[in-house]
């Protein structure tokens, strides 16, 4: 059976001042999921993410890493933050050393490791995020879509079963947001890494998420796979969210009586396009010679084959049809 690695038990908490943020969160993420938490601003998902690593503690309810409650104890929670890798939404809230090479050796250095160790793990995060050749560099002057690769990279130095990453891809540049992109799937198919990030991109998280979390007010209001959530539009206008621009056009075409099922993606929905004009022109055709050219067909075809050919025309149809 598939381990679970993240399991929320009726967690709630409220900030000092007050503020209730989160509240009865029960969620499961698997190993080697993608999930995806999506909300809008204020929805509660940085405050839930502090919660994974444990940078939070509920205020009541629990959270159980590994099938393990989380335990706050200060060795504890280096064990957590082993476990469970955290990339901050802002990358300058995460690198701080002088050259990007120090800052993906901090945490290996952190854990003791011997220097080897640390070397071979800091070539690999490097490596694995594209960013070999920087080692030298200043992270303040890198653009922001290599800063948030030398994040993530000093996050995989750790070697962590499960990647945390608060909104990847907000304000990155299309180009920037695919590399990153890239990366967390590698990490996810070729490492079985579990991934859970956040996101308001309905259209990325579409394509990402094996499962998705609308969070909205601070509590969960639905959860499935991108077709459960993105067929349920009062959900995601709920949580002040947008349909794929795909689906929303699919939704509108079909409410126009286009023969087209709903579908997420650009890729999808262009297929369902093409099949549901295809099958319109046929039917058109079919009407046209049954009922306009009838005489002319007849004419130019003779009897036999005329019939020959609506034979045809009905059969494909049936085919089509069943
Ligand atoms: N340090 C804090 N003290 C008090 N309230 C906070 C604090 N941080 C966030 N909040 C409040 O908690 C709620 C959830 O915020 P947050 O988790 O940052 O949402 P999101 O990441 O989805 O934008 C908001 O109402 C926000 O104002
Ligand atoms: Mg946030």
């Amino acid at each position: 059976m598939t381990r679970v690695v993240i399991k929320t038990e009726n967690m709630s908490f409220a900030y000092p001042d007050g503020t209730p943020a989160l509240q009865n969160i029960n969620m499961e993420i698997l190993e080697g999921e993608r999930a995806a938490i999506i909300g809008s601003n204020g929805a509660g998902k940085s405050t839930l993410f502090s919660h994974f690593n444990g940078i939070l503690r509920p205020t009541s309810g629990l959270i159980k890493i590994d099938g393990e409650p989380a335990s706050y104890k200060k060795d504890d929670l280096i064990k957590i933050r082993q476990k469970v890798g955290m990339v901050f939404q802002n990358p300058d809230d995460q690198l701080f050393s002088p050259t990007v090479e120090e800052d993906v050796a901090f945490g290996p250095m952190n854990l003791g490791l011997p220097d080897e160790e640390v070397e071979k793990r800091v070539e690999e995060s490097l490596e694995a995020v594209g960013m070999m050749g920087s080692e030298r560099k200043a992270p303040h002057h890198l653009s922001g879509g290599q800063k948030k690769r030398v994040a993530i990279a000093g996050i995989l130095a750790m070697k962590p079963d499960i990647m945390v990453l608060d909104e990847p891809t907000t304000g990155l540049d299309p180009h920037g947001v695919e590399q990153v992109m890239d990366i967390l799937y590698d990490l996810n198919l070729k490492k079985n890494m579990s991934i859970i990030i956040s996101s308001h991109d309905v259209e990325m998280v579409t394509e990402f998420a094996t499962k998705i979390f609308v969070l909205h007010g601070g509590e969960i209001i639905h959860q499935g796979t991108p077709e459960d959530i993105f067929n349920d539009p009062k959900t995601i206008k709920r949580a002040q969210l947008k349909q794929p621009t795909a689906a929303a056009l699919l939704h509108r075409l079909k409410t126009n009586g286009m023969s087209v099922g709903v579908k997420l993606t650009v890729e999808e929905a262009y297929h369902e396009i093409l099949h549901g004009m295809g099958e319109d022109a046929y039917h058109n055709l079919l009407h046209m010679v049954k009922d306009q050219c009838h005489h002319k067909l007849l004419h130019a075809l003779g009897e036999e084959k005329y019939h020959q050919m609506l034979h045809i025309l009905e059969e494909e149809k049936k085919n089509k049809s069943s």
